[in-house]
């Protein structure tokens, strides 16, 4: 089988991620092909789910306030923006202090990125819409040329980079922090951050976002396998693997698995490599970090950013956090 580059690069990190004989794991973001995608997008319609919800009440509320904070003409930037749709509170306020903007989604979902462009494309006047199918820094990076090759001098503008969905949950904390400072060293002192941050709330609450009862969270957990099934040749046969979510309060965080129901060896052709698993044992797909506020008055120390206003709901179980360069 001939592997383009990035399905080579998928290839690596399973082959690492499953060789590992203590835990296995793989990236998250392999999660995210157009299929995870749709699935996550339906994930966020389960009335159990509420992050979504939520953080859509906060747009929907302070959006104007978001946006009285800067001053310059703005350009918005959506880190990982899926299908965009929270992002409208915040076109609308913005287009009422300037008569046109650029909006820049960056998604590594190609297909389903081109789809939501062509869609507010057409839905939407007055704002340019340029997607971008990159990786969150590299696609920072690409802004910055588009900018520049459509002549707007980025000393007339506010960048405002927005990262909602509580993504940053997926990062390690460590990494979430050096992400978070990296961002600062693509950005001048006019530019604003916008983060939305899930909270520690009751256990019960929690795992039940993550447990749907209708299971989209399970087929889009164990959609991971027929990724691997389809792009790297291999044999897992599905329906003896099952999804599993459950908090660690040790860790402060929702931990995604998926577990093998029977002592059993897959074969990935590609790879040409075989793998055994116990019974029970798991493959660690993904982790959603839950904090508190002191938790991301820590994690923002030393990243360049200081915080401008916290945005929660009414029962505090989220927040959208304004970060400004400092
Ligand atoms: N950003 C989402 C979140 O942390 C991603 C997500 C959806 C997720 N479902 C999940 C992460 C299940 C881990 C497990 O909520």
């Amino acid at each position: 089988m001939f592997l383009d580059k990035s399905t080579n690069e998928f290839g690596k990190d399973v082959l690492s991620g499953l060789s590992n004989a203590f835990q296995k794991s793989t990236p998250s973001k392999y999660l995210y092909d157009d299929t995870g995608s749709e699935l996550f997008e339906r994930i966020t319609l389960q009335p159990e789910y509420y992050p979504t919800r939520t953080e859509i009440e906060i747009l929907d509320r302070y959006a104007s306030k978001i946006v009285e904070y800067i001053q310059k003409e703005i350009v918005l930037i959506e880190l990982g923006s899926g299908s965009s749709k929270k992002t409208k509170f915040l076109f609308n306020e913005i287009l009422k202090k300037q008569n046109q903007l650029y909006y820049f989604p960056i998604d590594i979902s190609f297909n389903f990125l081109t789809s939501v462009v062509s869609n507010l494309e057409n839905s939407l006047s007055n704002i340019i819409v340029k997607g971008i199918p990159y990786e969150y820094i590299d696609g920072i990076n690409h802004c910055n040329n588009i900018l520049f090759e459509n002549d707007i001098e980025i000393k007339n503008i506010s960048r405002l980079i927005i990262f909602l969905g509580s993504s940053i949950g997926n990062f390690e904390v460590d990494d979430a922090r050096n992400f978070i400072k990296d961002i600062r060293l693509h950005i001048t002192n006019d530019d604003f951050l916008l983060v939305g941050f899930d909270l520690i709330k009751g256990i019960s609450l929690i795992e039940s976002a993550y447990n749907d009862n209708k299971g989209i969270t399970s087929k889009f957990n164990l959609n991971l396998l027929n990724r691997i099934n389809k792009e790297l040749g291999g044999n897992f046969k599905i329906e003896n693997f099952s999804h599993k979510a459950f908090y660690n309060q040790d860790k402060k965080r929702i931990e995604m698995h998926i577990v093998s129901g029977m002592d059993q060896q897959v074969f990935i052709s590609s790879l040409n490599k075989k793998i055994d698993f116990k019974k029970n044992e798991s493959i660690h797909t993904e982790n959603s970090y839950k904090y508190s506020p002191e938790d991301i008055d820590k994690l923002i120390k030393r990243t360049g950013f200081s915080i401008e206003r916290e945005f929660f709901d009414k029962n505090k179980w989220y927040e959208l956090v304004l970060l400004r360069p400092n």
